[in-house]
């Protein structure tokens, strides 16, 4: 089997690619919105068909990427039919397979984190792709979505610890740089529990996690309830020709900031804040062109059409709204600049302090 170990760093989550070699038929766990490209890029590029992407739950800190990847490769999209998502082309239970070439995954569900978590363990019982049910030496949280810490647990014991000592467990997300763990592992070392820990002691650990509430969750989960899709339905616009870009949940071409700033001298920079800001503490990125929001579709004509153009603001929220004006105003080669300047200087990239002239 083909398998690789995807990872989005804003978001801390593993995709998994698993395909077989003989036909290329491949499938795509808990793909991620902002990754498209990548993840398409890669599937071109070792030669497989993507038919399914799989989601393990819906998720409250990420949207997935499965109705971008369907639009663009007609992969199919899989959730478990307790996930309450609408729009999925194939819904699973437990005890159903999924098969593609000689590939087969089994579906068990694991609810608990949330009501419809599901585990997909490969045919062989060598490796399990667990979602936020079980992570290395911890466990999904249970204090929000349809969280129930009684169910995960048994889901755990019952389901995951099952499986062969030796059976590979990949999670949804780490947040300390580990990839993947095993059944014989977690049954030793899971301080929640593992060892002689019983229900009440991980219901007991789990009541008092005090975590805040997730970022993304108000804008994640009625996403992933529709698989991922826009909520006004728009499709991608025409993509830019330039730089690493990453399309977000939002609708907007982004890059990050150390590619923006290495390729200054290739771009045309528009910040889009007003005259004030441009002398506080953030400062300007050095030769930007100063085009204020409430003037720019005035000022169209100042801007060279035949170089890419990044958009600038405090935190990437106006110039994401210029990047709109101009894309509507014929301008393809345009980007956001992600985070704006807050993010540029949390970096430690260079400001130019003194209005330029
Ligand atoms: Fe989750």
């Amino acid at each position: 089997m083909l398998f690789r170990q995807l990872f989005d760093a804003t978001s801390w989550t593993y995709s998994y690619l698993l395909a077989d070699p003989a036909s290329g038929d491949a499938v795509l766990i808990d793909s991620v919105f902002e990754q498209h490209l990548r993840d398409a890029a890669l599937i071109r590029e070792l030669g497989l068909a993507l038919r399914y992407t799989l989601e393990t739950h819906a998720h409250a800190d990420h949207v997935t990427g499965a109705w971008l990847m369907r639009e663009h490769v007609g992969s199919a999209i899989v959730v478990s039919a307790s996930s309450g998502a609408q729009g999925a082309d194939r819904y699973v239970d437990d005890g159903d397979r999924i098969e593609v070439g000689s590939l087969a995954l089994e579906v068990r569900a694991t609810p608990g984190h949330t009501s419809g978590c599901v585990t997909y363990v490969t045919a062989d019982h060598a490796m399990a792709f667990t979602g936020d049910a079980l992570l290395v030496r911890g466990a999904g949280r249970t204090d929000f979505q349809e969280g129930d810490a009684r169910r995960l647990f048994r889901s755990i014991r019952e389901r995951i610890f099952t499986l062969p000592p030796a059976c590979l467990l990949y999670p949804a997300h780490d947040y300390a740089g580990r990839t993947v763990t095993t059944v014989r592992e977690e049954r030793a070392f899971n301080p929640r529990l593992g060892g002689e820990a019983r229900e009440e002691d991980f219901v007991g650990y789990m009541n008092h996690l005090g975590l805040p509430h997730p970022r993304q969750i108000d804008v994640a989960v009625p996403a992933n309830l529709r698989c991922g899709k826009p909520a006004d339905g728009r499709g991608t616009p025409a993509r830019p020709s330039f730089g690493p870009l990453v399309y977000t949940h939002g609708g907007i071409w982004e890059l990050g900031p150390l590619w923006v700033a290495e390729h200054r001298a290739e771009l045309q920079l528009v910040d889009v804040r007003n005259d004030a800001e441009l002398d506080g503490e953030l400062g300007q990125i050095e030769g930007a062109r100063s085009m204020p929001l409430d003037v720019l579709r005035d000022r169209l004509g100042e801007l060279d059409r035949r170089m890419p153009i990044v958009t600038v603001c405090q935190s990437g929220v106006r110039s994401a709204q210029a990047a709109r004006i101009l894309e509507a105003s014929g301008f393809v080669e345009v980007a956001n600049l992600a985070g704006g300047m807050i993010r540029w200087q949390e970096l430690g990239l260079p400001v130019a302090r003194r209005r330029s002239p």
